[in-house]
């Protein structure tokens, strides 16, 4: 808990400075225009991008980003392109990005960037289905609200995230979705994560309260829905349970690989890993270890790597060591893959001054890039391309 204190501080600041639920405000991106390949290479020191190193060590690396980002930075498309094979937006399928507070369902803007990605040659995580935090909760309140008894209300916020569901699966094609995110407590003893334990003003849980069984309830639901939305419009995708802290939190990861192992429905386990560079080799060893052993995919989904308090400890060091356990410890036909939690430390989520990932302000390629890539490159065995 105390380890993921600053990662909430930071988000509750970045959500009350924009407003909390409000929805995000993105300018008008224009029509859309194809991009002309040529601007995608311009002369790079090396032949493979990170994807290209990734793939031959059988492992597909990703990376998140936003609209704003995407509206902001050409130099973004440049390295999305050349180092990453798939993507995740960072808040635009979200569930108060997508319906507004009277219940109206849109996806103008993010198809846009779907749009976008596509043309990049990019595959498309869907997150997330299940949230407690940026949920419509103005439209889900009034729902509660206008019902005649609470019986009416629960079965009403139920419709309300099946629907959600049905229409997403529906409209995107993605490669696996985050089915429910962030569903356990950080109590130390594995609790689902509920009201009482969620922090108001930024989280209004209203799901899980509203179901039979409380979050395991929504849980149960959530994966019974988005199967049942796959098999009625033909679709396949892998179905992710994910959360944060499984690298910290013991309690939290055995609960979550024992309700993975337990529903049938649940096809990957997803450990979002906001960490830092104090993380030692046994904690991600134990976590990896402990979610290849459930049998589902194992993906790490949100990587990004601050500066801890440890100086000698380097981002490059433990970026290098986290892909290297991965690689060593999932089976290839385990691997779901691993994506950062951003592409420039420009624009990462956790705010100025923390440079927890790949690429520097400028997008140019930092150390931790460098030494990821000589790692991956050595590791499948090529021939040095620089
Ligand atoms: C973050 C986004 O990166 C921010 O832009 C937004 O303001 C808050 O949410 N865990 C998750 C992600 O599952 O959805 C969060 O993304 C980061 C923590």
């Amino acid at each position: 808990m105390m380890k993921r204190f600053p990662i909430l501080l930071t988000l509750s600041l970045l959500l009350c400075a924009c407003g909390g639920k409000e929805p995000l405000n993105i300018p008008d991106p224009g029509p859309y225009k194809p991009l002309d390949p040529a601007d995608l290479y311009p002369a790079s020191v090396f032949k493979y991008g990170l994807k290209d190193l990734a793939k031959a060590n059988g492992v597909m690396i990703g990376a998140e980003f936003t609209h704003g980002e995407y509206t902001g930075d050409d130099s973004l498309r440049v390295v999305l392109k050349r180092d990453f094979e798939a993507v995740t937006f960072g808040n635009e399928m979200k569930h108060d990005n997508i319906v507004s507070n009277t219940g109206s369902i849109s996806f103008v803007w993010v198809d846009e960037m779907v749009r976008w990605a596509k043309d990049c040659d990019l595959k498309l995580f869907g997150h997330t289905l299940g949230w407690h935090s940026q949920q419509q909760s103005d439209y889900l309140q009034t729902l509660i609200d206008g019902a005649a008894d609470s019986k009416a209300a629960a079965a009403a916020v139920r419709e309300a995230h099946a629907e959600f569901v049905d229409k997403m699966v529906e409209h995107f094609d993605v490669y696996a979705w985050d089915v429910v995110n962030e569903v356990f407590s950080d109590d130390g003893a594995g609790s689902w994560r509920s009201s009482s334990n969620t922090q108001a003003n930024y989280h209004v849980f209203l799901w899980g309260d509203y179901y039979e069984g409380g979050t395991k309830g929504f849980v149960d639901a959530a994966f019974k829905e988005a199967k049942e939305a796959l098999q009625k419009y033909g679709k396949t995708a892998d179905l992710y349970i994910n959360d944060y802290n499984l690298e910290w939190n013991p309690a939290k990861l055995e609960a979550l690989c024992k309700y993975a192992e337990g529903n049938p429905d649940v096809t990957g386990v997803g450990s979002q890993m906001h960490c830092n560079t104090d993380l030692s080799e046994d904690a991600i060893k134990n976590m990896l270890t402990r979610m290849v052993k459930t049998g589902k995919k194992v993906r790490i989904s949100e990587l990004d790597v601050p500066q801890g308090s440890i100086p000698t400890n380097t981002q490059a060091d433990l970026i290098v060591t986290i892909f290297k356990l991965y690689l060593d410890i999932v089976p290839e036909a385990q691997r779901g893959g691993i994506t950062f939690w951003g592409v420039s430390d420009k624009n990462s989520w956790l705010g100025k001054g923390k440079y927890p990932l790949l690429y520097n302000n400028a997008y140019q390629r930092k150390d931790s890039y460098l030494k990821l890539h000589a790692y991956l490159l050595e590791r499948a065995g090529l021939e040095k391309d620089s």
